[in-house]
C-alpha cells in the first residue's frame, strides 16, 4: 500500500513551519531560563566565597543534571518527530528527515535526530562561556569562580528546562484531538482503494512483494493457504500460487471480496495486476519475465484460489479452521486506530496459524491513518517492538525475522516505513479459540 496525495507539499510545509517557530520560541525561553539564573545565583550570594574545588564540582553536577534532562527530552523529541514529523530543532527534524530518506537502517533516524538536537544544544552552551569567562577575564568586577557559578546556574535552569520542555511535549502527544476515521461499512470504495494505491508498484509494495517471496519459502508446500484482510487485492497471493495446494482469500467487506471476484472471472473493469504478477517472479529470479509467464502465474492463481471469505478480526476465530500458513498485509495496524484493538485482532488472526505454522504480515510503521481519496482510514501507530511483543508469547523470532524498511513516500501521512515480518508458531502451542465458526460466511466457491 502506498498513500499519494496532494494535500502532502502543503502539510510538509506546516511541519516545516511549526518545527521553525517552536524552535525560535524554545530557545528564547531556554537562553531566558539559564540566563536569568545563572545571573541569579552570582548576584544571591548564596554561593559567594564557595572554595573553587567545590564550585567546580557543582559545575560538573549541574552539566550531569543537564545531560539528564536533555536525555529525558531527546525521548520526547523522538516521540514528536514519529508522530507528527515536528520537533523543537529544526535540526533535529531535518537530520530526522534526510536520514530517513537516505537510509534503510531503522536505528539511523532516531541517531540522527538526537545529534541534531543535541548538537544545536551544545553549541548554543559556546555563548554562555565566551560571555562567562570572558566577562571574568576582562573585568575585574567579575571572578572566575563566579563566572563558574554564573554557568552551574544556566546549566541547572537548563536541565529543568529540559524536562519542563519534556512535559510539556508529552503533554500536547496526550492532548492531539483523536482523529475522526472515515468507516470501512460505509465510506471504503474499492475502486478508489485500487485507483489510488495500485496503478503501479511503488516502493513500499517493492519491499513488501520482495519479502515475501522470500518467506513464501519457508511455507510448508502443498496446504492450504490465508490471506487475512486481503482487501479488493491480490498482488500478494501471487508469490504463495506455486506453494499452496489452496489458497483462501479472507476480508471484512464484501465489496472487496466481489472485486476479486470480477478479476478471478476476467469480468470487464477487474483491476490489472500484471505489473505486480511481474515484479513477483523478478523476485522469485525470473530476470525477465515474458508475458506468456505472467500469464500462466495470473493463471496458475486464479486456479489455486478455492474460497472467497468473509472474516473479521473481532471474532476470537474469524475462520473454522487453522492453517499451516497464514498471511496477513496491513490489516490489523490498517484496519484500526486504537492500540488494544490491534493487539486483539493480531491475536485473532495469528490465533489461525497451526503449531509449527508459518504467519507473515506487513504493516505500516507508527502510522496513525492514511488515505483514499482524501478520506483518513486508521492506522494503529504501531512499530517491530509492539510487533515483536504481540508475538513473542507464541512465536519463535529468528534472523530477519522482522524488518523496518523505510519506503522513501511522502511523509505527509504519517508515516513513511514499514515492519514485514515473519515467525513460526512454537510446535508447543496451539491455535486459540477453538470455537466452531459461528462467523465466517462462505461467499465464494469456484465449482459452487
Ligand atoms: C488497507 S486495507 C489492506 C488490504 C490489502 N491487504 C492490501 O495490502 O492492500 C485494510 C483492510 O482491512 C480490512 N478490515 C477492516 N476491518 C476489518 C476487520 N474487522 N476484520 C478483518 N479485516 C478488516 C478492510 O476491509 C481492508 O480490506
Amino acid at each position: 500500500m502506498s498513500p499519494g496525495d496532494g494535500g502532502g507539499i502543503a502539510t510538509g510545509l506546516r511541519t516545516w513551519a511549526f518545527s521553525l517557530a517552536a524552535t525560535v520560541a524554545s530557545n528564547y525561553a531556554l537562553d531566558a531560563c539559564a540566563a536569568v539564573a545563572g545571573v541569579a545565583l552570582v548576584t544571591s550570594g548564596l554561593l559567594a566565597g564557595l572554595a573553587q574545588p567545590w564550585a567546580v564540582a557543582l559545575l560538573v553536577v549541574s552539566y550531569a543534571a543537564w545531560g539528564s534532562g536533555l536525555w529525558v527530552n531527546l525521548r520526547a523529541n523522538w516521540t514528536l518527530l514519529v508522530a507528527t514529523g515536528t520537533s523543537t530543532s529544526v535540526l533535529s527534524k531535518a537530520a530526522y528527515d534526510l536520514t530517513r530518506h537516505a537510509t534503510s537502517n531503522a536505528r539511523a533516524p532516531r541517531l540522527a535526530a538526537a545529534a541534531g538536537y543535541a548538537g544545536t544544544q551544545v553549541a548554543a552552551e559556546v555563548p554562555y562561556y565566551v560571555g562567562a569567562f570572558g566577562a571574568a577575564t576582562v573585568s575585574d568586577a567579575i571572578t572566575a569562580d563566579e563566572a563558574v557559578i554564573f554557568l552551574a546556574g544556566a546549566n541547572l535552569a537548563a536541565a529543568l528546562y529540559e524536562y519542563g520542555l519534556a512535559r510539556l511535549t508529552r503533554a500536547f502527544l496526550r492532548r492531539r484531538r483523536p482523529r475522526r476515521y472515515a468507516s470501512f461499512e460505509t465510506d471504503w470504495v474499492p475502486a478508489q482503494y485500487l485507483a489510488g494505491y495500485y496503478r503501479t508498484v511503488e516502493p513500499d509494495e517493492l519491499a513488501t512483494i520482495a519479502f515475501f517471496v522470500a518467506a513464501i519459502r519457508r511455507a510448508e508446500r502443498d496446504r492450504p493457504i490465508l490471506f487475512f484482510g486481503v482487501g479488493p487485492t491480490v498482488h500478494h497471493v501471487f508469490a504463495a500460487a506455486e506453494v499452496a495446494s489452496e489458497i483462501h482469500l479472507g476480508d471484512y467487506l464484501p465489496a472487496n471480496l466481489t472485486e476479486i471476484r470480477r478479476w478471478i472471472d476476467r469480468r470487464p473493469g477487474a483491476h490489472d495486476w500484471r505489473p505486480f504478477v511481474r515484479y513477483t517472479l523478478q523476485c522469485e529470479g525470473i530476470a525477465h519475465p515474458t508475458d506468456a509467464e505472467v500469464t500462466a502465474r495470473e493463471d496458475l492463481t486464479r486456479s489455486k484460489i478455492t474460497q472467497l471469505v468473509r472474516v473479521d478480526a473481532h471474532h476470537p476465530r474469524p475462520v473454522d479452521r487453522p492453517y499451516a500458513t497464514v498471511i496477513s498485509p496491513y490489516c490489523a495496524d490498517s484496519a484500526t486506530g486504537d492500540r488494544a484493538t490491534w493487539e486483539l485482532f493480531m491475536r485473532h488472526i495469528t490465533g489461525l496459524v497451526e503449531p509449527g505454522g508459518l504467519f507473515v504480515t506487513a504493516a505500516l510503521h507508527r502510522c496513525r491513518g492514511y488515505t483514499v481519496e482524501g478520506k483518513l482510514f486508521p492506522g494503529a501507530d504501531i512499530d517491530e517492538h509492539d510487533l515483536r511483543t504481540v508475538l513473542q508469547a507464541e512465536f519463535e523470532p529468528f534472523d530477519g525475522s522482522i524488518e523496518v524498511r523505510q519506503t522513501a513516500q511522502d511523509t505527509s501521512h504519517g508515516y513513511s516505513a514499514i515492519v514485514l515480518c515473519q515467525a513460526r508458531r512454537r510446535s508447543s502451542s496451539s491455535p486459540t479459540g477453538g470455537e466452531r465458526l459461528t462467523q465466517t460466511e462462505q461467499l465464494f466457491q469456484p465449482d459452487g
